[in-house]
């Protein structure tokens, strides 16, 4: 180890004890000698300093000083700390090809939601058509034709009928955007989670037409519980909070050219329509689902009661990019 004995030396003939001081600082921080928790957060972000990704430093030097933070704030001990990085540790055990902890824990602290609405509708300030994307969209659904159906398999259930529009700012129709849909079955689960249900049930990928638009034929979706076999169920029963997510139509609108549009339509008649485990729900978002109870049904098969849901889409000017998959 490099002896300081000569700095010392020099320092106090020198006499100048604030500078002394200032320079041993400095020494300390380059090794990486920390003398108190005081120190521990700048020789921290010293290390880090030297990242050629400027982004990449400006991420990790917000990470450090909030989580350090953190653990000032609260007065942090050992026992809790291990039961965060157990916590932590354990996210990462409970995600496999059909599951994804971790966008669950963010979806569950509101923090996707944060996301997605800082990175939409003018940076947050007024209300947006987006919404989180979910644990469960799956690239390649399966391509179907303008007004066909979803239901693969045996679905019961109260028929759906979806008809939208997806256009652009300034309202003029999206034509050819690709659009996937995604939702749960009437008792609330995803085809990934049902053995009884076919591959792919209640999934599908539609081209909008020349005028923007794009229907098909579904079955009304159910809220569905969160998973709650992992950390984020130990969380919320902690908590004293519910699992519960209002029933939804996921939807992920990518044109060239365009933003992708990731939204969820909300079933307006939902008991948990105002306490979203994911916080998900905006008012921009509740749909208007109109139940039919007589009338000529749309399809020959169709028995009342049957519900219907127009919707309409504004897309963004921008960059097309299609996020990570959550699961296979
Ligand atoms: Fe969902």
């Amino acid at each position: 180890m490099q002896s300081i004995a000569p700095y010392r030396q020099a320092a106090a003939k020198a006499s100048r004890k604030g500078f002394f001081a200032m320079q041993l600082k400095k020494a300390s921080q380059r090794s990486g000698i920390i003398g108190s928790a005081d120190d521990v957060t700048s020789v921290v972000l010293a290390a880090m300093q030297d990242a050629p990704n400027a982004r990449l430093r400006e991420l990790a030097d917000a990470f450090v000083r909030h989580m350090h933070a953190f653990a000032r704030e609260v007065q942090l001990d050992e026992a809790e700390y291990g039961i965060g990085i157990d916590f932590l540790n354990r996210i990462g055990q409970a995600t496999n090809d059909s599951h994804n902890e971790g966008i669950l824990f963010a979806d569950a602290i509101g923090f996707s939601t944060l996301v997605c609405l800082l990175n939409n509708g003018s940076g947050g300030a007024t209300e947006t058509a987006a919404a989180l994307l979910g644990p469960f969209w799956r690239m390649k659904s399966p391509h179907t034709e303008n007004g066909g159906s979803i239901v693969r398999s045996p679905t019961p259930g109260p028929d759906l009928f979806v008809a939208a529009f997806v256009k652009d700012a300034a309202g003029r129709p999206v034509a050819g955007a690709e659009v996937d849909v995604w939702q749960s079955s009437p008792v609330g689960l995803y085809e990934n989670q049902d053995a009884t249900q076919a591959d792919m049930n209640l999934r599908g990928k539609f081209i909008t037409d020349a005028e923007g638009r794009f229907s098909f034929r579904s079955v009304k979706p159910a809220g569905y519980p969160v998973p709650t076999a992992g950390p984020v169920g130990d969380m919320l029963r902690a908590q004293k909070r519910h699992p519960y997510r209002p029933a939804h139509l996921h939807f992920l609108i990518f044109k060239p050219g365009f933003k992708t549009l990731i939204t969820q339509i909300f079933v307006d008649d939902d008991k948990n329509l105002e306490s979203d485990v994911v916080f998900g729900v905006t008012r921009e978002l509740v749909g208007d689902f109109r139940r039919h109870d007589a009338g000529a049904p749309p399809a020959v098969d169709v028995k009342p009661p049957w519900f219907t849901l127009d919707a309409a889409f504004v897309m963004a000017e921008g960059e097309a990019r299609l996020p990570v998959p959550p699961i296979k």
